[in-house]
């Protein structure tokens, strides 16, 4: 049979695939995934060499306690390997339970709803509460998960420059009049440049406007000091609590809310057991351990300090580099050297920012700090000095 000739659907998928690729790795924007088997202490096997990870967000390194591994080991020996369905149809697992109300209790608010993943969280949250009609108002270094969120609410949005409290104030007075309600979406700790909001300013704000605040506080919980609450403190299971999963903690009328209206908790199946039973252990961990809980920041600070950078406010240190393809070659001197630090490039940062994001973890030890440090001030003495 003669081959059919007419244009093939696929092939101009592929043909469409490969143009955007090569574009990409022109840009030196092009990513992959590489094969990494991650150990305790930080320790990361990639491509059969052992390096020392500063890239994990497993700020405790709790995802490999004996303590977390055996609570999980134990829900999955009786609950199974997953959830089976939506919460709402095969219900919640005992330990999603009384992950809910420990969180609830950490936070210091009524009750807690936990989402498959933090992006999750964000893109239930948000069309939950506004939709057209209402204003969001927005951090310009919110997470895309705040963003994407954002947007499926079909509300005004507007981004503030970040952390320009006098720019949030004036559009409040601009915007807030014509709108229904408002809702400010911030980070606790930006996860990408490790500073934090000021929360005491945006909250007062938001009560001056009647305006709802949302804190993002993936990288905050548990390794920084909390300060101020917001009414709607949204976060993440995967970070300091070394599980995966996403949670908001709220007043009881605004979780009971969500639990009807947030699609991506309605639409989706609920967290595997073993994962809620795990971050219930950390957080139990975080809680009863507090030295242990101080130790990356502690370690952020000893960096700076070494390297003469601004003093970390949180355990996420950015070092700037600009260009990704300088970023991504710095990236690979300090693997070379048998540090695992990963380039962070656009559009996951703004572009002439790409940077070296070294997040600090209690699994490791002084000594692996400063031999970062150092060699960053062999490799890096620009990015150091423009700092
Ligand atoms: C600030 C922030 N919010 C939300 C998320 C999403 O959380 P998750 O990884 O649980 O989806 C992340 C990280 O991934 C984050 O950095």
């Amino acid at each position: 049979m003669a081959p059919n000739l007419s244009p093939n659907p696929s092939n101009s998928l592929d043909a469409f695939a490969a143009e955007k690729l090569a574009g990409l790795e022109a840009a030196a924007l092009r990513r992959r995934l590489a094969v990494t088997a991650r150990g305790p202490e930080a320790a990361a096997e990639r491509g059969g060499r052992r390096l020392v990870s500063f890239s994990c967000n497993d700020y405790l390194g709790l995802a490999h306690d004996p303590r977390v591994i055996a609570a999980a080991s134990d829900a999955l020996r009786r609950y199974g390997a997953g959830a089976g369905a939506s919460r709402l149809v095969t219900g919640n697992s005992p330990p999603l339970a009384a992950l809910e109300e420990r969180l609830a209790r950490h936070k210091g608010k009524e009750a807690a709803l936990v989402f498959g993943s933090g992006y999750l969280a964000n893109l239930g949250i948000a069309p939950a509460l506004v939709g057209q009609g209402d204003l969001i108002l927005i951090d310009d270094l919110g997470h895309s998960c705040l963003f994407a969120g954002a947007r499926m609410s079909g509300a005004l949005t507007l981004r503030f420059a970040h952390n320009d409290v006098a720019q949030l104030r004036a559009l409040l007075a601009e915007q807030r009049g014509a709108a229904r309600r408002a809702l400010i979406l911030t980070e606790r700790v930006f996860s990408m440049d490790g500073d934090r909001a000021p929360l005491p300013e945006i909250l007062a704000l938001a009560g001056a406007y009647d305006a709802w605040t949302l804190v993002d506080d993936a990288h905050g919980l548990g390794v920084v000091e909390p300060g101020q609450r917001a009414p709607l403190e949204m976060g993440t299971l995967s970070k300091t609590l070394g599980s995966y999963g996403g949670y908001l903690c709220a007043s009881r009328a605004v979780i009971d809310l969500l639990t009807s209206r947030a699609r991506s908790l309605v639409y989706t199946t609920g967290l595997p057991p073993a994962s809620a039973a795990a971050a219930l252990k950390a957080l139990e961990i975080v809680e009863a351990e507090p030295e242990h809980a101080a130790r990356p920041l502690m370690l952020a600070r000893r960096f700076t300090a070494r390297l003469g950078l601004p003093e970390a406010t949180s355990p996420i240190v950015p070092v700037l580099v600009g260009e990704a393809e300088s970023a991504l070659a710095l990236s690979a001197a300090l693997e070379a050297r048998g540090f695992l630090v990963v380039a962070i490039r656009p559009p996951t940062v703004a572009p002439g920012t790409a940077r070296l994001r070294v997040a600090f973890s209690a699994a490791h030890d002084a000594a692996q700090v400063d031999a970062l440090a150092e060699a960053l001030a062999e490799l890096a003495p620009d990015s150091l000095r423009a700092a």
